[in-house]
């Protein structure tokens, strides 16, 4: 048995990001970028053409062990982010999930409510017991001050892959059924928030410190849908992780949830709040850091232009931000054409801040 490190109350408390989600100032501050493992490092696409199916990556532990890893050697990052996906829950819900070279996840879409009540609950830690055993050995093999950052999906967007049957521009078809049958929409976010508090919790037992959970779709959601399909299963979600960890800083990350970040901040919570590129950062400093840590929010696509203006709206946010509780991020995901250098240089940009 590996032990559970993130139990004990003292274990990886100088780690930078741990500090910024504790409340304190860090000078510098932390920085990982989200889907800092991925198709934009070389290392990753080696390893990736020798694993088969993405979904087989995820359930691989040595390897998918290995590129959570990638980043954190290459550049000495702050934490390591858990190697998985968000839609390895409705595969252990069993739904069929794969995911087609070039256009992403593929989904058997659910159709009416008879679809939820067949979705079954009893499998999802047997079924997960790799993404563990992944967590587990990234543990072990961490630079001594990186923290190890696990993972889901929130509800609402877990949700619209699942109804949608992949991707979506509008997300209509699940927005339709939230709208029409709030009910077996309930039914469907109450075995999601079951399963995420299981997942994470399982993760948080084997190693991880940290969790995230991406909503990355909330942005779509009017007020009332996003108090209910956003805020209302998160702070489900954080009061059973505390139940069973009650040590492990939360960040939620509600994508463009714009002047909502402020509800959704008080209302579930969290540690620290990832904000988007579309997030003014004077204004989360002002109405966000008095109440929790901020991550964000460097354009992903600045990072893939570089040069100057990178480095420009870098010192922007940290000229923002960097004065409270704060963890330098992206607004969202690393894009694959991003060039290695980049990432080296915008890396070395912050850890050369003081504020
Ligand atoms: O480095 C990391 O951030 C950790 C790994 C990670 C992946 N997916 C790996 C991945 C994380 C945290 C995710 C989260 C995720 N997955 C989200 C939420 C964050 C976001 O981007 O909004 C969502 C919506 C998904 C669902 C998903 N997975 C999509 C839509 C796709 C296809 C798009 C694409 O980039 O190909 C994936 C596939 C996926 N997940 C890849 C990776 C590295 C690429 C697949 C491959 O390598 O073939």
């Amino acid at each position: 048995m590996v032990s559970e490190t993130s139990s004990l109350p003292h274990a990886g408390a100088h780690k930078r990001l741990i500090r910024a989600l504790r409340g304190e100032t860090g000078s510098p501050p932390p920085v990982w970028l989200m889907r800092q493992a991925g198709r934009y490092l070389p290392e990753y696409r080696a390893l990736r053409r020798l694993a088969g199916s993405f979904l087989e990556l995820c359930y691989d532990p040595v390897m998918a062990a290995e590129v959570t890893l990638q980043p954190v050697k290459r550049y000495a990052m702050d934490a390591a982010i858990l190697f998985s996906d968000i839609l390895v829950i409705p595969d252990a819900l069993g739904v069929d999930v794969s995911f087609v070279e070039g256009e992403g996840p593929r989904l058997t879409p659910l159709t009416g409510a008879a679809d939820i009540d067949a979705l079954c609950l009893d499998r999802i830690d047997d079924h997960l017991a790799p993404v563990y055993e992944t967590v587990a050995r990234v543990a072990a093999g961490l630079p001594e001050d990186a923290a190890l950052i696990g993972f889901a999906g929130a509800p609402w967007t877990v949700a619209t892959y699942m109804i949608e049957g992949g991707g979506s521009r509008d997300f209509a078809a699940a927005r339709d059924w939230a709208m029409r049958e709030p009910e077996s929409f309930q039914r469907l976010i109450d075995i999601l928030v079951a399963a995420t508090v299981a997942y994470l919790v399982g993760q948080l037992r084997r190693g991880a410190e940290v969790v995230q959970l991406f909503d990355s779709w909330a942005g779509v959601l009017s007020e009332s849908e996003f108090r209910r399909w956003s805020i209302a299963p998160m702070k489900v979600i954080v009061e059973g992780v505390r139940a069973a960890c009650p040590e492990a800083p939360i960040i939620g990350f509600p994508r463009g949830a714009g002047v909502m970040m402020l509800d959704y901040v008080r209302e579930t919570g969290v540690d620290g709040v990832s904000i988007d590129a579309a997030l003014p950062a004077q204004w989360a400093a002002r109405t966000l850091q008095p109440h929790c840590a901020v991550q964000g929010n460097l354009d992903p696509l600045c990072l893939l232009a570089g040069g100057a203006r990178m480095i420009e709206e870098t010192r922007a946010i940290l000229e923002a931000l960097a004065g409270g509780p704060f963890i330098f991020n992206l607004g969202h995901g690393i894009v694959p054409a991003t060039p290695p250098e980049h990432v080296a240089r915008l890396v070395e940009f912050v850890r050369g801040w003081r504020s």
